[in-house]
């Protein structure tokens, strides 16, 4: 078991109470070998039939990021400037001809290149945090626009972004989180089974 702090939180449990969706970045540039550890953590991620969906286009040219921000956050996407700030973004996206991915979609009604790229991202965010580095899943942009700006093929659906960056300013405040008893049940789905003592909710 890993050493905790004074609370009794372990280091994991510590790195993923502290992660937040920052949205102030400094210009601070990343150092490549940090952004690597990054890749690296996704490269880890489990998969599907371990089809490794994932592909990851890293932008951090200034000119491709002015590009990338003049297209994906325009009109109604506007509010998605914050980004532009990190000197890292990484667009997430999944390779849409594998089996395991069709098979998936098709027979059991579930995309699972979408839970793939989602659990490789989040071994992003996780790293990125471990390292001192912020980050934003970001899901609202201008698809169309990116896909034409970043010369992106049809075969690969754009997923997500992520900006990455040193952060200027993170949030005092956790973002409301339901509570263990709303969102777990045991054994059966509403049932009123539980731990005696559920653990404290902060
Ligand atoms: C798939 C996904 C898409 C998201 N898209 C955006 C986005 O476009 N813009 C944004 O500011 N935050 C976005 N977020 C961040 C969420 O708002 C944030 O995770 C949530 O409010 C909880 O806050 P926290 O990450 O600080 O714990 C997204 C998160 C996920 C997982």
């Amino acid at each position: 078991m890993a050493e905790g702090n004074a609370a009794g939180h372990t280091p994991f449990q510590m790195l993923v109470r502290g992660r937040r969706s920052i949205r102030r970045f400094l210009e601070t540039p990343v150092e490549r070998d940090k952004v690597l550890a990054c890749l690296e953590a996704a490269r880890r991620a489990p998969s599907a039939h371990n089809a490794q969906p994932w592909r990851f286009l890293v932008v951090d040219d200034p000119a491709v990021k002015s590009g990338l921000v003049a297209a994906a956050f325009s009109g109604i996407y506007s509010g998605s400037k914050f980004a532009a700030r990190a000197p890292v973004i990484i667009v997430m996206l999944a390779k849409l001809d594998f089996v395991a991915n069709r098979l998936g979609s098709r027979l059991q009604g579930v995309p699972y290149h979408f839970v793939d790229i989602g659990i490789a991202g989040e071994h992003i965010a996780l790293q990125a945090e471990e390292l001192g580095l912020a980050t934003c899943w970001m899901g609202w942009f201008h698809v169309r626009k990116l896909r034409k700006c970043l010369d992106v093929p049809k075969k690969y659906k754009i997923v997500a972004m992520m900006p990455l960056g040193y952060a200027e300013k993170r949030p005092t405040r956790e973002p409301p989180r339901r509570a263990l008893r709303e969102i777990v049940s045991f054994n059966r789905m509403g049932s009123e089974e539980g731990p005696e003592h559920w653990p404290a909710e902060d």
